[in-house]
């Protein structure tokens, strides 16, 4: 049982919640196989033609420029991870309503048709990564749990909507830590639960697992 995290935050746990969330989601893992995919760590140009160009120079077999290389070897390696991994999780931040982009650019790596999801003889999407599960690991200093916000937040809905809707990985547990910003007098407090039901999520996967 190999479980991938994919850490997506280089600001120190002193300092940012998710990292603190990924530190403790680590450090209550006992007996299991982790790999830590830190996007912030990894030469991971972006996608777009550079991408395409090298499929091409891959038939080809015309040689590739130096980003060519890099974004070809920088993809493989995320399918990679993610190929062997059978449990995922994701420990990242809201940044400006959404995720921040070195882990835009992981997703944009994995989400290829006939590796997480295919299209059937109809036309109709099929989902490829069934076999594994996801964990989500998020910290927003506001609040987005609210019939009013919750249309706003496209961290973690998003996260869900690609693995869950669209490559079909059960999420097994999800764990928000949020409003320490907006509530700075109740921070501690907020931070603190959080981080107890991280604790737990990885023990259970401890106790699941040894
Ligand atoms: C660059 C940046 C952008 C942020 N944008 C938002 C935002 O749009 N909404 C919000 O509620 N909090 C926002 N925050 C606060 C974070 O959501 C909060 O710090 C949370 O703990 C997750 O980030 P962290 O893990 O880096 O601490 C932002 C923080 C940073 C550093």
């Amino acid at each position: 049982m190999n479980i991938l995290v994919v850490k997506a935050n280089n600001r120190p746990a002193s300092e940012a919640v998710s990292s603190k969330m990924y530190e403790t989601f680590i450090n209550n893992l006992e007996g299991v196989n982790v790999e830590t995919y830190d996007v912030f760590a990894e030469d991971m140009p972006y996608l777009g033609q550079d991408l395409f160009n090298a499929f091409g120079k891959l038939e080809s077999g015309e040689e590739m420029t130096d980003v060519e290389q890099r974004i070809l070897a920088a993809k493989q390696k995320a399918m990679d991870a993610l190929t062997a991994a059978d449990v995922v999780v994701f420990a990242f931040p809201l940044w400006n309503l959404t995720i921040p982009a070195k882990l835009q650019t992981f997703i944009d790596y994995v989400y290829q048709a006939g590796y997480s999801f295919k299209y059937d003889e109809n036309g109709q999407a099929v989902q490829l990564m069934t076999d594994k599960k996801a964990i989500i690991l998020s910290a927003r200093g506001g609040i987005y749990s609210t019939p009013e916000t919750a249309p706003m937040e496209m961290a973690a809905t998003y996260i869900k909507n690609v693995v869950g809707g669209v490559f079909g990985m059960e999420i097994k547990d999800e764990v928000i830590i949020e409003g320490h910003a907006a509530a700075p007098d109740q921070a501690e407090k907020i931070i603190a639960e959080g981080l107890e039901k991280i604790e737990a999520v990885a023990k259970s996967l401890s106790a699941v697992l040894v």
